[in-house]
């Protein structure tokens, strides 16, 4: 037995923070033989050639440290990545740098520019490591909600938050965890609402390749002024089916990016070498990413037309692979619960997790949605459908 009193007493750097939802509500759902259409990741497995890729670079010897800001193919597999798709030019040498995940990147963006008081703008409902992270900086949370209904950012609510303090906004699209998409068109109005500024702008891509109807993804690299004060983080996870790799990637203007890797190299310092040589070999091929729009359409409208039989009113999904549904419509009287309370009864009751948008809001805001993950086996999703066609 360890004696507790031998223990000194912290104050915590984080002392809102608790066990997040998805890892609570993944618990739950594992103790009650749930299907888990909470925490987002695929119950599939990733191209084997991918996986003998890794092995290959393992056999090949590449197992010491790579370069800090990564292996050198890689960088130019994305950076050639970049200007294909989104038309931007990036030097692989100075401005991009692998990291362990999009987690990671976020983080160390933050760390990088936030000084103690400086205000950070973030779109609510958002990812849940966001605000921590700005806490861990000493930065300040500038809390602005996307529209009620819809999702989709509200341009006055974000102009009067920016003040001369601001140092930078985090958005998000396609968005977790509501599924929008940003328009090309919003994305040139935030263009000019930061255009007089020196904001900086974080812009969470992870989930760029899944973008439904035609669609584009509009990445910041498509737009110089928000290219050129941008961290543009990706994730190999979300877009290869390997979340559990832990490997993004950041794209960032070189000045930013030297103040990014100050902390990188002290916080990762790298990030495994095999894994890295791999996916650049894989890469080669852009096939994989260039379908998974259509592939996780599919299984979204696989999903959709199963719960078209039940009361969910369904809202829209243009991208991601989460679908959000409002329960208030609902014939049974858990609909009135707290988001929160309702999804531990749908897991308790009914055996499918999902995870309540309140979690996603620093008050709680509940206004009766939460969010299934589609990322599943077609089997997965068809279990899932029968149990909730009880609802
Ligand atoms: C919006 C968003 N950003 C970042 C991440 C984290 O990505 P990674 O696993 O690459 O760290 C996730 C994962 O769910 C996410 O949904």
């Amino acid at each position: 037995m360890r004696p507790a009193d031998r223990t000194p007493a912290l104050v915590s750097r984080l002392p809102q923070v608790g066990t997040t939802i998805f890892t609570v509500m993944s618990a739950l759902a594992t103790e009650h033989q749930a299907v888990n259409l909470g925490q987002g990741f695929p119950d599939f497995a990733c191209d084997p050639r991918l996986l003998d890729a890794v092995d290959a670079a393992m056999r090949a010897g590449h197992n010491q440290y790579p370069p800090m800001p990564g292996v050198p193919a890689l960088r130019q597999a994305m950076a050639d990545k970049v200007r294909a798709l989104y038309g931007l030019e990036i030097d692989a040498n100075t401005e991009i740098t692998v990291t362990a995940g999009a987690t990671q990147a976020i983080l160390t963006a933050i760390l990088a520019v936030v000084h103690p008081g400086d205000e950070v703008i973030v779109l609510e409902p958002c990812y849940d490591s966001y605000v921590p992270n700005i806490e861990l900086a000493g930065g300040v949370v500038v809390r602005v909600p996307l529209t009620p209904g819809t999702f989709r950012p509200n341009f006055d609510a974000i102009s009067a938050a920016i003040t001369p303090r601001t140092r930078a906004i985090l958005i998000n699209s396609p968005h977790n965890p509501s599924g929008m998409v940003w328009s090309e068109a919003e994305m040139r109005r935030l263009e000019e609402i930061l255009a007089p500024t020196d904001v900086l702008l974080i812009s969470d891509e992870v989930y760029e390749h899944m973008v439904f109807d035609g669609q584009q993804h509009q990445s910041a690299a498509r737009f110089p002024g928000l290219a050129g004060r941008a961290f543009i983080v990706s994730s190999f996870g979300k877009t290869y089916h390997v979340t559990g790799w832990k490997i993004g990637t950041v794209v960032a203007p070189a000045p930013l990016m030297a103040e990014f890797r100050k902390v990188h190299q002290f916080n990762v310092f790298t990030v495994n070498t095999p894994m890295q040589h791999a996916l650049a070999a894989y890469m080669a091929d852009p096939a994989p990413y260039l379908q998974l729009s259509d592939f996780y359409a599919a299984k979204r409208d696989r999903f959709r037309a199963g719960l078209a039989k039940t009361r969910f009113r369904l809202l829209p999904s243009q991208g991601t692979y989460f679908q959000c549904v409002d329960i208030s419509t609902l014939a049974v009287p858990e609909r009135d619960l707290p988001e929160a309370d309702f999804c531990q009864w749908l897991t308790r009751e009914i055996g499918v997790a999902a995870i309540p948008l309140s979690a996603f809001y620093g008050d709680g805001f509940d206004q009766k949605v939460v969010r299934f993950c589609f990322a599943k086996k077609d089997e997965t999703l068809d279990e899932g459908i029968r149990r909730l066609a009880r609802l």
